[in-house]
């Protein structure tokens, strides 16, 4: 018996250079978060590789990932614009983040969706044994539960949601909904990171489908769904770990020459309206206007991983961050010293660390969040217990993380305050909260979490099982 996990993404994809395939890492807290736990059990995990492989190379790919337990579904160029970029990212993102005004909804999307679900479904098949454990992440698969309950009715199937679920009065906009809650309700245990996810979850597929609710149990012809929360969290001890290597030492030593008297501030995501990056930035531009005295004193060192930037409203993101931050150095900057350090590319781990390890201030603020993992990745890294996170109440992890200064991204003079109380607090105050939520951050890791997802996945199966033989 093994847990067979299904995503739209592998935790690698392949890039392609002068003809040679390379895999490297994915982004995102789907893959950062469950990448490294799945090697550890026995699990195989299906998924897009991430870019169109043509017909006649793709055995030599499926090759290079089944040495990891990677099982490739590939998408043509078609899927990828219609149920990759469109469905997912141009319907389901914007409505789950509340966003309805940038959703399109278009029908070949749909159509798309619907078929490429299909084409999971059918790869699955081709690797599922009978008591293999099914475990289906994210929106972009919602109808794969579905699809799975009618080819395998006994079959134990989880499925994760990485990204908010929205109210029902945001939920209920999208032409296709009662098509999505009934693929969701194939699943045997929904899992969402809050409980006010769960609360928006079982409010909507009660007034929308002929199911009720018990707590937190849907009852539908007579099966029964359970919906809980499970906040994820990240690989603490790597996290913790890394900060101590040579490597990163050097790369913290690197930052911090010349700078001993500068406070970094620091903020990464991938690039997404979701993110509220824009806001941070003007709430930057108020402090240094508010508070003059910072000019030459603070940096802004901004990581935007690129992503979905074939999307529209993505890559006009893009130009609107190049534009603001060009025009704020051009404005701010000194001969030695510019406010915003601005990077759009990935990095990998090692510069990461040293940088969370190296920056006084963390500032996260989306409009929006499933979790976010890098509030997480910043306190597991700060082995000194000091630096301050500044971080959104929108964000899935601002339930757990209650000693962050905690902001409404909306609101900007919030942010600028709250970065002027990060720069004053005291270092007492500062290891008082870090070490609280350094605290939490390692109780409840990844493991943590893909354990209890599985414990409770088992004991719904088999509560299911005890109430058919009665
Ligand atoms: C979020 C989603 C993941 C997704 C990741 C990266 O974390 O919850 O499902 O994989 O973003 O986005 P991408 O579109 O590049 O897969």
């Amino acid at each position: 018996m093994k847990t067979v996990i299904i995503s739209n993404r592998l935790p690698v994809k392949i890039i392609e250079e002068n003809n040679e395939y390379t895999l490297i890492p994915s982004e995102g807290g789907l893959a950062t978060g469950l990448g490294d736990v799945y090697k550890s059990g026995n699990s195989i995990w299906i998924g897009w590789p991430g870019i169109e492989v043509p017909d006649e190379r793709q055995e030599e790919v499926t090759q290079k990932l089944a040495a990891l337990n990677l099982y490739p579904v590939y998408l043509t160029q078609n899927e990828i614009n219609l149920y990759y970029e469109g469905f997912s990212n141009e319907v389901l993102w914007p409505v789950f983040h509340y966003l309805v005004t940038y959703a399109h909804y278009e029908q070949s999307y749909w159509d798309c969706y619907q078929s490429v679900n299909d084409k999971f479904a059918k790869s699955a098949m081709q690797v599922l044994d009978r008591k293999d454990k099914i475990w289906i992440q994210d929106y972009q698969l919602l109808l794969l539960p579905g699809i799975l309950r009618e080819k395998l009715p006994n079959a134990t199937i989880g499925f994760f949601q990485h990204i908010p679920f929205p109210s029902y009065e945001i939920f209920r906009l999208i032409p296709w909904r009662e098509e999505l809650l009934n693929g969701l309700i194939g699943a045997d245990l929904i899992g969402f990171h809050t409980f006010d996810d769960v609360r928006h979850f079982i409010s909507t597929a009660t007034r929308l489908l002929p199911v009720n609710s018990s707590s937190n149990v849907l009852n539908s012809n007579e099966r029964q769904i359970v919906v809980e929360a499970f906040p994820m969290g990240i690989d603490y001890d790597k996290f913790s770990g890394l900060t101590a290597t040579e490597e990163v030492q050097k790369e913290i030593n690197y930052f911090r020459a010349g700078k001993e008297d500068m406070k970094v501030i620091l903020s990464i995501d991938r690039l997404d309206y979701s993110k509220g990056i824009l806001e941070r930035l003007k709430a930057l531009e108020l402090l240094l206007q508010h508070y003059p005295e910072y000019i030459g004193k603070i940096e802004l060192f901004m990581i935007v991983v690129p992503s979905r930037d074939t999307v529209p409203k993505y890559s006009e993101l893009r130009d609107q961050i190049d534009q603001f931050v060009g025009n704020l150095n051009a404005r701010y900057r000194s001969m030695n010293w510019i406010p915003v350090n601005y990077f759009y590319r990935s990095f990998p781990i090692e510069v990461l660390s040293a940088l969370y390890a190296t920056a006084d201030i963390c500032l996260v603020t989306p409009m929006r969040d499933g979790m976010n993992l890098v509030s997480k990745e910043y306190v597991a890294s700060r082995n000194n217990n000091d630096g301050v996170l500044i971080l959104s109440e929108m964000a899935g992890a601002s339930k757990e993380l209650t000693d962050a200064i905690i902001v409404n991204p909306n609101n900007l003079g919030d942010i600028m305050e709250a970065i002027v109380t990060a720069l004053k607090m005291p270092l007492a105050e500062q290891k008082l909260r870090m070490k609280a939520m350094r605290a939490i951050v390692e109780k409840f890791n990844v493991k943590h979490w893909v354990n209890n997802f599985i414990l409770r996945l088992n004991e719904v199966k088999d509560s299911q099982k005890s109430l058919l033989t009665k």
